[in-house]
């Protein structure tokens, strides 16, 4: 087990209900005037937003709405949130919704105290120490936002998508009530659970042998996930389906998983290699939902990249899917082999049965739609990328074309 530094220093206040307390937990934690920051309406529309606002006036906590962050949230929103919550003055952000919302929330966090333009904080990478406090109402388990150290957002005018980390702009709350997901739409439900699942295996195919606690924790959260997936998909109110999704999403990106297995400690555990390839897609094409455009390309990246430590996939094959060499076979190659695909078959067939894309051309793209993208990878990511196996663009070139 390698040396780590595990901070998760989020309050999580979570269950039926919950919402009506977001305004009591705030004010306790000292949060006096906030920016709220929300989506496209889903919250307005299902009564969440309202709920919240009551808390907050009964709490005495004052506020400014900040609505509209778009899915794979684009940094134009985030510069006139900023100017709203400098107009203000407020003194802290809380975001209510999802991923896109609570990145867009975290990038107005650290963007208000900062002089220049935020965009620089994904540009040059700069380390982020100085935040306005966050706080977020859950209402689409998914990106783990809530917990993580990350922020993702969108450059529309320059075609990218880059990614932040650091632990200052993790939030010090979130309120996380699984009623709330019971109006998610079956599509947003299983690209969420995609993206956890990925969230996982990017630690887990981490370049680091292995680390039993961890490694177990992990499979046994992707174990969770694809039994209680039907069940939510079939029941959407289905209560204590719906609450293990939520907790899977935050346990599966607050670093938990990554325990022991980072390189450093204080690095993040994995190369982030799907998510790479991923955040190209969505980059490039931002209707495409990033959990369905992992569905593609995770399982195309595991077949590319197996060989380089079969070890370590026959154990996930083991753990995940109870699949292990077959007796029989005159070569032990050609059973591990067979081991190998047929648990990357059975997690492409698992996203396929919720609903998930299994190719690039689900989404419109075509084979003139690979060079834009690899062309943003390298300026993004450089050559080579990666720790499970280091990738070349012509890595990346393959992987897309074999995901077409
Ligand atoms: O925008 P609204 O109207 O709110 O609708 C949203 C959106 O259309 C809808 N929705 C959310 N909660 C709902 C609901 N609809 C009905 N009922 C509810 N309770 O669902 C859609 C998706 O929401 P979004 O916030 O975009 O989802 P998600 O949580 O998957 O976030 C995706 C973003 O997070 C980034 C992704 O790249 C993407 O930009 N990621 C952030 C990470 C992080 N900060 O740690 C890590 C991830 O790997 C990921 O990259
Ligand atoms: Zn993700």
């Amino acid at each position: 087990m390698n040396d780590f530094v595990f901070h998760s220093p989020t309050k999580f206040v979570f269950g039926r209900g919950y919402a009506d307390r977001t305004g009591a937990e705030m004010k306790q934690l000292g949060f006096e005037k906030v920016l709220v920051v929300y989506g496209q309406g889903s919250v307005v529309r299902t009564g969440t937003l309202a709920r919240v606002l009551a808390s907050l006036d009964e709490a005495g906590v004052a506020y400014v709405e900040a609505g509209g962050a778009r899915p794979n949230p684009e940094v134009t929103f985030v510069r006139q949130a900023i100017a709203l919550a400098r107009e203000h003055e407020v003194t802290g952000i809380l975001a209510v919704g999802g991923g896109s919302s609570i990145d867009a929330a975290k990038a107005v966090s650290f963007g208000v105290p900062y002089d220049g333009d935020v965009w620089d904080f994904f540009a040059h990478k700069q380390p982020i120490d100085n935040c306005l406090p966050l706080a977020v109402v859950l209402t689409i388990p998914a990106a783990g936002s809530e917990g993580s150290g990350s922020c993702v957002i969108s450059n529309d005018a320059e075609n990218r998508k880059l990614g932040v980390s650091g632990d200052a702009f993790r939030p010090r709350l979130a309120i996380m009530d699984p009623e709330l997901t019971f109006t998610l739409p079956a599509y947003q439900t299983a690209a969420g659970i995609t993206d956890m699942i990925a969230h996982i295996c990017e630690r887990y195919f981490s370049g680091v042998g292995s680390v039993p606690l961890t490694d177990d924790i992990a499979c046994s959260i992707i174990r969770t996930l694809i039994k209680q997936a039907p069940k939510v998909l079939a029941n959407p109110n289905d209560y204590d389906a719906r609450a293990n999704v939520m907790w899977a999403g935050t346990l599966a990106h607050n670093d938990l998983v990554g325990c022991g297995r980072s390189l450093s400690p204080t690095v993040r555990a994995g190369g982030w290699e799907s998510h790479a390839l991923e955040h190209e897609l969505s980059a490039h094409h931002t209707e495409v939902t990033h959990g369905a455009g992992l569905a593609v390309i995770l399982p195309a990246w595991m077949r590319h990249v197996w060989r380089h430590d079969e070890k370590r996939f026959l154990a996930f094959a083991r753990d995940v899917f109870d699949i292990e060499p077959a007796e029989g076979y005159e070569s032990y190659r050609d059973a591990v082999h067979d081991a190998v695909t047929a648990a990357i078959d059975e997690l492409k067939g698992f996203f396929a049965s919720i609903g998930m894309p299994t190719r690039l051309r689900d989404f419109g793209l075509t084979e003139d739609d690979i060079e834009p993208m690899l062309e943003t990878l390298r300026t993004n990511k450089g050559e080579p990328f990666g720790a499970f196996m280091p990738l070349t663009i012509e890595d990346a070139r393959a992987i897309y074309e074999s995901a077409l």
